[in-house]
Parts: structure tokens; sequence; C-alpha cells
């Protein structure tokens, strides 16, 4: 038993870290202000950093914020706050961005700060989990399940061979606060377009959505578009 449980966990990969990139690639050209919410330890706040001018990290868990902290360099301000309570600057920011915390929070009232923090024009994008939604989904979550066993080799074999990278979890991820998705991917897009309409939500491969939403620059002016997912990671627990 331990020493399955030795390569269960030699062998498990971060599915959050792997759709940093396809988060990175929907930032808007130079940006100057970014905001990711639910920044836990500071992983993508840290890579947010070296594309944009300022990075505001916000997370309610202080074990959290304390850890991302210590990661992010000197363009990251982390705070404590709940997102859902705490003074957003208001179009301040070029884009918002946010990694398995959406669905931590009330969709409604979560999308519709994060649409008042951006300015016209500016970008929000998000993964997050989806409760598993069977039958509909029953092709996805088959191949997800195929292909994450067959990522779970290929990283760990490279782990093994270059030492860390590959996805690896990050130290602090043990502590870090998770819950069971309440929405699924169609429950929360169809929320989602009630709140901002034009958003986009898509499943992912590994057990997340995408949601990806432009902020009007005028009256009307709504706009939108198809992210295109290059790499996939996932898990089928919480997180
Ligand atoms: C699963 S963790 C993901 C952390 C990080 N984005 C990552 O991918 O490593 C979810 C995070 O969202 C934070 N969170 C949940 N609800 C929040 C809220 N209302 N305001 C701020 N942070 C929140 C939690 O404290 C937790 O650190």
């Amino acid at each position: 038993m331990r020493r399955q449980d030795g390569w269960v966990s030699r062998l498990a990969w971060d599915h959050n870290e792997y759709y940093h990139r396809l988060l990175l690639r929907q930032l808007p050209a130079r940006p100057q202000r970014v905001l990711d919410v639910g920044c836990g330890a500071g992983l993508l706040a840290g890579k947010l950093a070296a594309r944009a001018d300022r990075v505001d990290a916000v997370d309610r868990d202080a074990g959290m914020v304390a850890a991302a902290a210590r990661a992010v360099p000197a363009n990251v301000s982390c705070r404590c706050a709940d997102f859902l309570l705490d003074d957003v600057p208001i179009g301040a920011y070029d884009a918002v961005v946010s990694v398995s915390a959406l669905h931590h929070m009330p969709l409604e009232p979560a999308l519709s700060r994060m649409a008042e923090a951006l300015r016209p024009g500016g970008v929000l994008a998000a993964v997050a989990l989806p409760r598993v939604d069977l039958p509909r989904e029953l092709p996805v979550e088959l191949a997800a399940a195929v292909a994450q066993r067959g990522l779970a080799v290929t990283f760990g074999i490279g782990r093994a061979v270059h030492g860390g990278g590959c996805h690896a979890h990050e130290p602090d991820s043990d502590a870090m606060p998770m819950v069971d998705p309440v929405l699924t991917t169609d429950e929360v897009r169809r929320q989602a377009q009630a709140v901002l309409p034009g958003a986009q939500v898509r499943r992912l491969l590994f057990w997340r959505y995408l949601l990806r939403w432009r902020k009007p620059l005028g009256d009307g002016q709504a706009s939108s578009t198809t992210a295109t997912e290059s790499a996939g990671t996932s898990s089928t627990s919480p997180s």
C-alpha cells in the first residue's frame, strides 16, 4: 500500500498548472495591470508578472497569501481578502484572470465583480472546475481518464529525468482550500451569458472549463473570441 501511495503521488500532476499557458494566451497584448482572483500560493501570479507591468493577487486564505508573497516578484502585490467583499478598483484592469477559484464563489456575483474591475476592452479569463455532467459529457470524461494516465507517465518520466517541472504539484498544494463544484459546464455557460452577454464557456479535457469574456468598448460593442486549448491537465479531485 505504501509502495502504491508512493507511485500514485509520484505520478500525480497539477491540472491547474497545466492550464496556465492557456490562460496566459488569453491576455491582451502588453497588459499593464492584471488581477489574479483566488491566487493561492502565487504560481500563476508569478507567470502573469512576466507579462504585465503590475499584478494584484487576491486570496481570502491567509496561509496561501503568505506563501504567494514569498514566491512572487516585486511587481506582484498580494492581498488577503474575500474578493466578493473587497474594495476592488473599478475599470482598472486590462485582464482579470483566475484558475481553479471561480467554483469556490457564487458565480453571478463573482462575474459581476470581475467585469466591474475590467477596463473597457479588458479580458476576463477563468479556468475552474465544473460538476461532472453525465451522460452528456461521458465521451470527454472517458477521454480525460485515458489521457490523464498517459500524461501522468510522460510527466513522471520527465520529472525523473530532468528533476522538477513537468507539471509537478507545488509544495503548498496540500494546504490549498478545495471545494466540490456545484455547477455543470452547461449551467456555468447559461449563468455567465446572462450576466456577461457574449461570454464563452467551453469544457476543457481535464475536468476544467474555460470562461472568456471581453468587456465591451462601448454600448452594444460586446465582443468575445474563441480561445484554443493547446495543452491539457486535470484531476478528478476537487480543487
Ligand atoms: C483551489 S485553490 C486555487 C489556487 C490557485 N489559483 C492555484 O491554482 O494554485 C482556490 C483558491 O481560491 C481562494 N478563494 C476561494 N474563494 C475566494 C474568495 N471569495 N475570495 C478570494 N479568494 C478565494 C481559496 O482561498 C483558494 O486559495
